[in-house]
């Protein structure tokens, strides 16, 4: 028998008949379904869960986004972009239908953190992992790297075009699958904490930054913003075709790009050219697109 863990939450907004803005409701806690860097998520009762926000309490957490490319630590991205598209009839099926906003009004003791009342959540439905799938989907082609790579492409182009919105943390432990089946159009993004608008700070400039090195960003300086998607996508590709522990262990590191790159090379000259033109020039996600399509003619 499983063990449920009432507690009690507020709904500031909600797009579902479960959830009644402005009242204060029980619900019951599951399981523990992973954590971030900004949250940790829990399965909750109706097939979603809940992500509550570490460093976001109601009425601390900042309305607007910061000119910084990194949030501040009382900065919301997910909850700004969520607060704003939750009303909005969307049906690409891109990203992750958010269900409801509000806070909590009790402690909520978790393993490595405990979250004091007021602290922002965000409810979304309950998927599939990426990796909890991979094995189960995954085909031992390059034709499989290159759809999900496409895929990825598709919902990036929808956050440029759509919301003028740049995903700052494009991995695929933040893809999930609706279905457990093996449409890969089933694949949509959950996690928009370090997402960043275009219009605001176009230069990705590590300078302000220097001590994050993160796996999937470009080392070089005076990238623009729009040209992080094609780098992250194909450090994605990289993940696929070496191993995700591998990829994560040893970027980010030039020489190290250009090694993959070499191996690339001697296994399939097309795949090669994707990922040279794709790692090495600043290119926008358009383009990637592009090259993406053209490896089936
Ligand atoms: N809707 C969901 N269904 C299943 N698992 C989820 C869902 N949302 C998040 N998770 C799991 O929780 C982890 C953390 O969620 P995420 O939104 O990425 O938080 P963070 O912003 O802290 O990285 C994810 O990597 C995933 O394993
Ligand atoms: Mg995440």
């Amino acid at each position: 028998m499983s063990k449920i863990y009432q507690t009690n939450i507020f709904i500031l907004k909600s797009n579902s008949e479960i959830y009644v803005p402005n009242q204060i409701m029980k619900i019951g806690i599951k399981r523990r379904l992973g954590h971030g860097n900004f949250g940790v998520v829990f399965e909750i009762e109706n097939n979603n869960v809940i992500k509550i926000f570490k460093n976001s309490i109601y009425d601390n957490t900042l309305q607007g986004e910061t000119s910084n490319i990194i949030p501040y630590t009382n900065e919301n991205r997910e909850l700004i972009f969520f607060n704003e598209i939750i009303n909005k009839e969307d049906n690409k099926n891109y990203i992750i239908k958010v269900q409801a906003i509000g806070y909590i009004t009790k402690t909520i003791l978790d393993r490595f953190h405990t979250f004091v009342p007021n602290s922002n959540f965000i409810i979304i439905p309950l998927a599939y992992q990426f990796y909890n799938l991979y094995n189960f989907i995954k085909t031992d082609d390059y034709i499989f790297v290159i759809k999900i790579m496409q895929r990825l492409t598709d919902i990036c182009l929808y956050l440029e075009k759509t919301y003028k919105k740049i995903n700052l943390d494009l991995k695929l432990t933040n893809c999930v699958f609706k279905t457990p089946d093996k449409d890969i159009n089933n694949m949509i993004l959950i996690d928009f904490s370090l997402l960043k608008s275009i219009e605001n700070n176009p230069i990705f400039n590590k300078r302000f930054f220097d001590s994050l090195n993160y796996y999937i960003w470009p080392v070089d300086n005076n990238y623009n913003l729009s040209h992080i998607h094609t780098y992250s996508i194909c450090i994605n590709g990289l993940e696929l075709i070496f191993g995700r522990d591998e990829i994560k262990e040893t970027l980010p590191d030039k020489n190290r790009i250009i090694y993959y790159l070499n191996k690339l090379k001697g296994y399939n000259k097309k795949i090669y050219e994707i990922f040279l033109k794709g790692l090495t020039e600043k290119m926008e996600t358009e383009k990637l697109l592009e090259l993406l399509n053209n490896f089936f003619i």
